[in-house]
């Protein structure tokens, strides 16, 4: 092992060949003051059982440790006409509360109704051709077979499950890039979400593309050196689309004591309307949706990342970044709903593999993908309005906090008895951290600057 001459830090060649008890060695000479305890610490993370450790160890590349994030139960989510107990992996304190809350608003009006719209995925081989182009689009009509031939060993089992490749079209993008053309293929993929597999194809279909342009006579010389970029799958996918969706009449939205059922829609409406067209609100409005939607996702093993990036880009499909959620309250009714785009899988990645994952999905009832886009699309739907209810009556800031008073009094060291004297503290004002740190240096009879240090940290 080398380790570079470096000033600041410190660097190594050959860490991944290294055991996983010798990474941490490492880190703690090299990064942790040779503390020794980090070692006792990082295996305190391990799972008791070595299987399932060995399971998590091969999920990515260098893992020393597990990271915990909680699982929380947002219960009684009726959604088309089934109810639901959601599992969500989330770290931020009030969002299954809110979630749950928002449940039960909508188990007592009808549920949630979620309409998958479309399911498809796109994907792309991204090239460079600089010759005729109307003599390229000719060629790849003509040739178009090909390509379905030569990926036949890859789509076949998908074929069998209903799914393949629906079409492959030549796309000319010359007038953005000089030169710059896609093969532009949209598969369905059925209860996988498919990257693998979409990825593979579009490996596959360059290939035929070199070889049948290097190959032909219809070419000149200089025509036939395309080059390929990339193959890719596009995480945005503006065809795989879910609609959820709440409504009731407005006479029963007594969602606050404060306010009328009739004044609460109209303040909840115009909410969702400066999300619509307010940059910075939406921003924060579809923040908020995704605590919901991944959530689910993460619980149920799927890439939240990839979700995210669709979500916020076809927030964004006419140029302007708006809200995902939508609200009308004519005729004297309330509907509120989302669409959004939502690639999920329920076979394949981890949902075999990942322990807590399998009960997740065996919660949900082993749900299809389709099945998943609607549980999820209702709980960014539930999220959002457990959001704007409380923004357009209370403020966050009172459910928010209160969620958030464990985390400060963790981070305090409280005993349970302090915690339950601040529980009923707090019964009928709204937590502040200021106002904790005061009270608990009060209560314990010490200077009232003794934690000034956690934020100075
Ligand atoms: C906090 O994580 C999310 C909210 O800010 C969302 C919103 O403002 O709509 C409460």
């Amino acid at each position: 092992m080398q380790k570079s001459n470096m000033t600041k830090g410190s660097a190594i060649k050959g860490f991944s060949k290294l055991s996983k008890e010798a990474k941490i060695q490492w880190l703690v000479n090299e990064y942790l003051n040779g503390d020794e305890s980090y070692i006792d610490f990082l295996n305190s993370y391990l799972h008791p059982d070595p299987k399932v450790q060995k399971l998590h160890d091969e999920f990515i590349e260098n893992t020393i440790t597990n990271y915990y994030l909680p699982l929380g139960i947002a219960p009684n989510f009726l959604i088309n006409g089934r109810i639901y107990a959601l599992p969500m992996a989330i770290e931020e304190s009030s969002v299954v509360a809110a979630a749950a809350k928002s449940a039960n608003f909508w188990l007592e009006r009808g549920g949630f109704t979620a309409t998958v719209i479309s399911t498809v995925k796109i994907g792309h081989v991204h090239f460079m051709y600089f010759g005729d182009g109307e003599k390229l689009a000719r060629f790849i009509e003509k040739n178009k077979q090909k390509f379905y031939e030569d990926t036949h060993h890859i789509t076949a089992n998908m074929q069998a499950r209903g799914g393949g490749i629906l079409s492959i079209e030549l796309k000319n993008k010359t007038d953005k890039l000089d030169g710059y053309y896609q093969l532009e293929a949209r598969f369905e993929t059925c209860d996988s979400m498919g990257a693998n597999f979409i990825n593979s194809c579009l490996e596959q279909m360059a290939k035929t593309l070199t070889i049948l342009i290097a190959e032909s006579d219809e070419f000149t010389e200089s025509e036939r050196q395309i080059q390929v970029v990339m193959r890719i799958l596009s995480n945005y996918t503006p065809e795989c689309i879910v609609r959820a969706e709440v409504t009731c009449p407005i006479d029963q939205l007594n969602a606050d004591d404060e306010i009328s059922p009739r004044e609460f829609a109209e303040k909840f409406y115009r909410a969702v309307r400066i999300a619509e067209i307010e940059p910075y609100r939406a921003t924060t409005h579809n923040k908020g949706i995704f605590n919901g939607i991944d959530a689910v996702v993460i619980a149920t093993g799927n890439d939240f990342r990839a979700v995210e990036a669709a979500g916020h880009t076809y927030a964004a499909r006419d140029g302007q970044y708006r809200s995902l959620t939508h609200c009308d309250i004519s005729d004297g009714t309330f509907r509120f709903w989302i669409e959004l785009p939502l690639a999920l899988g329920v076979v394949g990645g981890l949902t075999s593999l990942h322990p807590m994952v399998r009960f997740s999905l065996a919660l949900l009832g082993k749900p299809s993908a389709t099945e998943l886009m609607g549980i999820v699309a209702a709980s960014g739907l539930a999220q959002n309005f457990a959001a704007l209810r409380a923004l357009v009556t209370s403020g966050i800031q009172k459910g928010h906090m209160k969620m958030h008073l464990l985390n400060i009094l963790n981070q305090l060291e409280a005993t349970e008895e302090e915690k339950n004297f601040f529980i009923n503290y707090y019964k009928d004002k709204v937590v502040t951290y200021a106002e904790t740190v005061r009270k608990f240096c009060e209560l314990r009879g010490i200077p009232a600057d003794t934690y000034a240090h956690i934020h100075k940290r």
